[in-house]
């Protein structure tokens, strides 16, 4: 690899230097671009600009690949539990036996929201999507926990929290939106299992967590625990160079997240689903229609993706523990018929084919939350307890680099100087 990067421009020669990562990815460091040159460069979308050096995921777009601190999502899906996950990506390396009951006891003893905060959720309207709530109290986190102000004072105990707290959270906004009176967390259950019986347990009637259902959530967080430098991590990373608290950068990943281009793509899938099934079913009108989109404006979600250019190797995982979790818990939803015509229709038409668009992570995740009884609106919420760790790690080594405030430049194509004129004369 070239040790510089010559630019020309003007008539005039710069160089850069290049860096080379664990993974032989390779970068020009253009940080002193303007001083040298004038120039900015202009990256619409960020797609070829890298914001950072990060050791916590390594993905390969071309390959499929994606790993957590070197340990790949297929093992660790097959191998590990959530926790375990959430400890690696924020810690470094999968905890011993000591540090992993360390960390479980620890977020067990915080999961409790404190009861002022239920005056803040009971403001929202009663149908308030579950992210709006989320990303609400999540900010509102920081009101109760000054002390996450100044720099990082108890950042394991922030992390604890909101490790805890967020799952409680999420119940909450979905037991009132269905009129129910909220579940408190039993610090008997571990994570998942709690997750769950928060969910779904009812005062008229026992909740026994289903081992196949907990298996299946525990391998979906597992598979969105980190994606690098996608938008929710990247707004996470931009909040938290600012010095804001952790709980305020979370929170704006959350609203990141909640986005239709992003998080917001597995309740958008399950919707389409829906608009196909509520049209008749006909899963080759709805290929014709998405592929002449711009004269029907039906748009095709969960198909393709903007790193990964062959497949994406969550949904290899996910299709698999979608068809276990179907065939075992014995779901016959002609919206998930539905699913798997257009899945054959991805990986054999040309058009699809040609264009990359195969089923991604959130075609198949939006199938197995509603097959494990999760509604719809509150999909994007399950992708944002998966992330949490994610976002987190991210966070804690932002913090731990001392990177500067992030603050892009832009090019100006606005109004030259021109005087003020009075009103009258305008
Ligand atoms: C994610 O997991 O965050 C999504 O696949 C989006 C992305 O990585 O850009």
């Amino acid at each position: 690899m070239a040790s510089n990067a010559e630019l020309i421009v003007d008539g005039k020669s710069y160089s850069f230097p290049t860096l080379e990562g664990s993974e032989h990815e390779k970068a020009v460091d253009i940080s002193n671009l303007r001083d040298q040159s004038g120039y900015v460069t202009l990256d619409r979308g960020y797609k070829n600009t890298g914001a950072t050096q990060s050791a916590i995921t390594f993905l390969d777009g071309e390959e499929g690949i994606l790993r957590y601190r070197g340990y790949s999502i297929e093992e660790l899906a097959e191998k590990a539990s959530f926790l375990e996950v959430a400890y690696l990506l924020i810690y470094g390396e999968l905890p011993t036996q000591i540090q992993y009951d360390a960390f479980a006891t620890g977020i067990r003893r915080h999961t409790l929201v404190n009861e002022d905060m239920r005056k803040i959720f009971d403001g929202f309207p009663v149908n308030a999507h579950p992210m709006c709530v989320l990303g609400s109290l999540v900010n509102a986190m920081s009101a109760f926990y000054p002390d996450s102000y100044e720099g990082n004072q108890n950042t394991d105990l922030h992390i604890t929290r909101l490790m805890a707290k967020l799952p409680t959270i999420a119940t909450w906004s979905y037991k009132r939106s269905q009129g129910h009176p909220i579940n408190y967390p039993k610090n008997e259950l571990d994570y998942i299992a709690n997750f769950l019986n928060m969910m779904f347990a009812l005062p008229v009637e026992d909740y026994k967590v289903d081992p196949v259902v907990a298996q299946a959530l525990n391998v979906l967080l597992i598979l969105h625990a980190d994606h690098e430098q996608n938008c929710s991590t990247s707004t996470v990373r931009l909040v938290g160079s600012s010095q804001a608290n952790i709980y305020s950068s979370i929170a704006a990943g959350v609203n990141a997240l909640w986005g239709p281009l992003h998080g917001g793509a597995n309740q958008e899938v399950i919707e389409m689903l829906e608009e196909i099934k509520e049209g008749g079913g006909d899963v080759a009108k709805y290929i014709d229609m998405a592929k002449n989109a711009k004269t029907t404006g039906f748009r095709l979600f969960g198909f393709g993706h903007r790193v990964y250019k062959n497949f994406d190797p969550r949904a290899r995982i996910i299709k698999k523990a979608a068809d276990d979790v179907l065939s075992k818990l014995g779901v016959n939803d002609p919206v998930l018929e539905i699913a798997k015509g257009l899945e054959e229709a991805a990986l054999n038409d040309p058009y699809f084919v040609q264009r990359k668009l195969y089923p991604n992570v959130d075609f198949y995740s939006g199938i197995i939350y509603r097959a494990l009884g999760i509604p719809t609106n509150m999909f994007t919420v399950m992708f944002a307890i998966g992330r949490l760790p994610g976002w987190i790690a991210q966070w804690k080594e932002m913090r731990e680099q001392k990177e500067p405030i992030g603050r892009p430049r832009q090019i100006y194509t606005g109004s030259t100087l021109r005087d003020f004129k009075a009103m009258g004369e305008r």
